[in-house]
């Protein structure tokens, strides 16, 4: 007799049961008018991590002000997939919204390339005051109607630094030969092009085993992914060269957008602000915490080399990009008067 073999369900199999078949149940007849309307959010990080937290806010926030009406399901760790996987499905509508890095939706639309390039906000206060005013982020957030979504809100990110497994980086010559894994966008190809270091773009969920196998030298992010995602297992040191503030962006399916109505629309909406916010509280919390785990745990040094070098290499990358997309620059020069009104601590 053949030994019985345990096998596991294929992940599209999952994914069609638990988005497909419910969906054509409610649409298939009046016997289910009364099942609330389900609301499926995919995100990739864990459930501890500040993301995770202001979207379980939202779920309940809506559960209490919708008298039942739609129920919010967030899905977090990739379960449905990356990040490019999840914008797929939710312009498709299989999903209604996914948090996505800003920096692979500039795929989507070009627009989006402003808030990757590198030193373009001056300082935190800089970068949460830009972002908090409609007249920058509007035309950036609504510029995917075609594709079939739109931003609804931004949520933080911090700061974007290099780590690496034995070699501190110092300045920009540091990350010569060295390769580092970058997200999957042009604008940080090329920003890793003009620092000397050698692109290895990949999705979020491959990192650790890509740094554990040696397949790449070291990557950049914020300090959340020395300790939620376990980089600083691997990595020991992680260099303040502050390259990006890059935000992350939630994003929602327009079909179902519009199709809300209007008094449920404004709801949700106060649902957005309430992400922003309690995700705003929560980051600086844990990114204090994950400071105090990746030096004290994991022994991470942190490293604070001077900015200048890597300012300076970066730079023609503004130019560039304005070039060859001139539409986004009056938003460039709204920030610059942000990073007038809210210089470095350094100035
Ligand atoms: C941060 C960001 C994520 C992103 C990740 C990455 O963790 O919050 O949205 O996916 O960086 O580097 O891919």
């Amino acid at each position: 007799m053949k030994p019985y073999k345990k096998r596991g369900c294929p992940a599209y199999i999952l994914l069609f049961a638990l988005i497909l078949i419910p969906s054509a149940l409610m649409l298939g007849g009046c016997s289910y008018s009364r099942q609330p309307r389900i609301v499926r959010i995919g995100h990739n990080q864990s459930t501890s991590h500040p993301t995770h937290i202001a979207l379980a806010a939202f779920r309940d926030y809506i559960h209490e002000h919708m008298e039942g009406r739609y129920q919010v399901e967030v899905y977090p760790s990739e379960l449905l997939g990356s990040q490019t996987d999840m914008v797929q499905l939710t312009q498709t509508g299989a999903i209604d919204y996914c948090i996505a890095s800003n920096a692979i939706l500039e795929t989507f639309s070009k627009n989006y390339e402003i808030f990757n390039l590198p030193y373009l906000f001056a300082s935190a206060d800089s970068y949460h005051h830009a972002m908090d005013d409609p007249d920058i982020t509007a035309p950036i957030f609504t510029a995917t109607q075609k594709a079939g979504f739109t931003a609804v809100t931004w949520l933080d990110a911090g700061t974007r630094n290099f780590y690496t497994v034995s070699k501190p980086i110092e300045s920009p010559a540091d990350l010569k030969g060295l390769k580092i894994r970058v997200q999957q966008s042009p604008t940080n190809i090329e920003m890793m092009r003009l620092l000397g270091g050698s692109a290895t773009p990949m999705g979020f969920g491959d990192v650790y085993t890509a740094l554990q196998s040696n397949i790449i030298d070291g990557a950049e992010n914020n300090e959340m992914a020395l300790t939620d995602n376990g980089h600083g297992d691997v990595c020991k040191y992680y260099s303040y060269d502050m390259h990006q503030m890059v935000p992350d962006i939630l994003i929602g399916n327009n079909a179902f957008i519009e199709s809300l109505p209007e008094e449920d629309r404004i709801i949700f909406e106060e649902g957005y602000r309430l992400i922003n916010q309690v995700q705003r509280k929560e980051w600086v919390k844990a990114v204090d915490a994950a400071r105090e785990k990746a030096a004290g745990q994991q022994k991470v040094q942190f490293l604070y080399p001077d900015q200048e070098p890597f300012v300076r290499a970066c730079f023609p990358l503004h130019q560039s990009v304005l070039q060859n997309n001139p539409a986004i620059r009056p938003i460039y020069d709204a920030i610059q008067e942000y990073n007038t009104r809210y210089p470095s601590a350094a100035e």
